[in-house]
């Protein structure tokens, strides 16, 4: 078997409560069959003491670099989270654009192809990860790079309208050519970029993905969306519940009902929507009141980005001023918590709870929604309430599927939820947990990498 190198700017060693998407599930699939995988260490040094930290944890070789202050603030605060993620997840009027971050973003591009290059064996094949390394193929190839080249979006892609709106993004999204095969999420973002590539590349692209530029480079694109390890979830979570953590939570409810939030702290999340939602829900439901809370778990993300912060405060406001009108001496309706917890810990808190808001103004996939259906348990399954913009809604219709910009669409999906009965639960969630079996982490990467070797 070839080694396969994982690349992605976020890396989760073991045991790490590093909320997102995209650590959790890749170390979900390396971790039976191994790799090496590169990424920032996550530190910061000065420019001369950059060091490549190698270490091994089970089957997996990590590859670590140090990134220097400035190439954080141009590459990651800037270009990838300031510039990329509010224009893919269809923000455009939080966009800031600067030529120096766009400078910095290609310089560790460079720097990431660079090291990669030196640690090559014959026969590797290698799977970029995310908005943050689009160019890193195309650095690849220049440096004479010739193995196999995968790239995968973990977030969503907007239509070539949008994507056109990024200053130079010719650079950036043409840039995808250079890899073999180009993953997305979901049919949609698909359609986006052979849309892209047709417009603004003059590429031929037929229905099965394959794209052809007119200066003869060829790659094919396709759809795989994203699983979890549903077995291990399931399992997880019947331990969890039995743990002190859990039995805390369940102890302090005093037999009141439990929705669930678990998001980091970003604007794309919908988490003021659904503050707002719950409120108006205890307004029109008096009967409610005192019977049901909203443990909403958020950890703090990309702190140092100006919109997370204001984000930060408005959140604070909302909880306060529902909590402060709704609670009793004895009962607050938003729990709200801004820490990460380990992924186990959560599972048995999904258990727990009776009804799961997944409420994503925009989401590439969100495994917060399948995690929450894999936690349950067969005999009395919660109720997962599902925006209908985040691509996991495709997978689970059988969720309360809800548009969250309709603040009213939330309160009835409560209602329903609390209503519904224990056979209609039961069906619901027994379809949706199949599909998250057959369709969990391994045949996703075990799909990914074949379609790469015919690529
Ligand atoms: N997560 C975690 N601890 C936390 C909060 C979240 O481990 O305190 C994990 C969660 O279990 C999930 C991931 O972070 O696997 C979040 O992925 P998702 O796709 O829902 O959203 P993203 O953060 O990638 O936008
Ligand atoms: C999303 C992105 C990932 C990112 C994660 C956490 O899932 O798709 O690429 O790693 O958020 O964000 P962070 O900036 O902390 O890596």
């Amino acid at each position: 078997m070839s080694r396969l190198i994982v690349v992605s700017n976020r890396v989760a060693l073991p045991k790490e409560a590093r909320a997102g998407g995209l650590a959790s599930a890749m170390q979900a699939a390396l971790a039976e069959r191994g790799g090496l995988w590169f990424g920032w260490s996550g530190r910061l040094v000065e420019e001369g003491e950059r060091t490549l930290d190698r270490r091994s944890e089970g089957r997996v070789d990590y590859a670590l670099l140090d990134l220097t202050r400035a190439e954080y603030q141009e590459y990651y605060l800037g270009f990838a989270n300031r510039t990329l993620w509010p224009l893919l997840h269809f923000r455009q009027a939080l966009l800031d654009f600067s030529r120096k971050d766009f400078a910095g973003y290609l310089r560790v591009n460079r720097l990431f192809a660079e090291h990669i290059a030196g640690l090559l064996r014959p026969g590797d094949r290698i799977w970029v990860h995310d908005y943050h390394l689009i160019p890193l193929g195309a650095e690849l190839r220049r440096l004479g790079v010739e193995a196999s080249l995968g790239f995968f979006l973990h977030v969503p892609l907007p239509p070539r309208d949008l994507l056109a709106a990024l200053p130079h993004h010719e650079l950036v999204f043409s840039a995808l050519a250079a890899y073999d095969l180009v993953g997305l999420q979901t049919p949609t973002d698909l359609n986006a970029l052979l849309g892209y590539f047709r417009d603004e590349c003059a590429a031929v692209a037929d229905e099965g993905g394959n794209v052809r530029l007119p200066d003869g480079r060829r790659f094919r694109a396709g759809v795989f969306p994203i699983g979890i390890d549903t077995e291990r979830v399931a399992r997880q979570a019947e331990r969890a519940v039995g743990s002190a953590a859990n039995k805390r939570l369940v102890t302090s409810l005093e037999h009141r009902r439990l929705a669930i939030g678990v998001d980091r702290l970003d604007y794309s999340k919908g988490l003021p929507q659904r503050f707002e939602a719950f409120g108006r829900f205890l307004s029109q439901h008096p009967e409610w009141r005192s019977k049901l809370s909203l443990l909403q778990i958020a950890p703090p993300s990309r702190e140092d980005v100006p919109e997370y912060r204001e984000l930060r405060s408005r959140l604070e406001r909302l909880a306060g001023a529902t909590n402060g009108r709704y609670a009793e001496p004895d009962w607050v309706p938003i729990r709200y918590v801004n820490r990460s917890f380990q992924q186990e810990t959560l599972t048995g808190f999904y258990r727990s709870a009776h009804v799961g808001l997944v409420t994503p103004l925009r989401d590439g996939m969100n495994l917060v929604a399948k995690e929450f259906v894999a936690a349950q348990a067969a005999e009395d399954p919660g109720v997962l309430v599902l925006s209908n913009l985040a691509g996991s809604a495709r997978e689970l219709p059988q969720a309360i599927i809800i548009n969250p910009l309709d603040p009213d669409d939330i309160v009835e999906s409560l209602e329903t939820a609390l209503a519904m009965p224990l056979a209609e639960r039961r069906e619901r969630w027994s379809a949706m947990f199949e599909h998250l079996r057959r369709h969990d982490i391994t045949a996703w990467r075990n799909a990914f990498l074949s379609a790469l070797d015919e690529a």
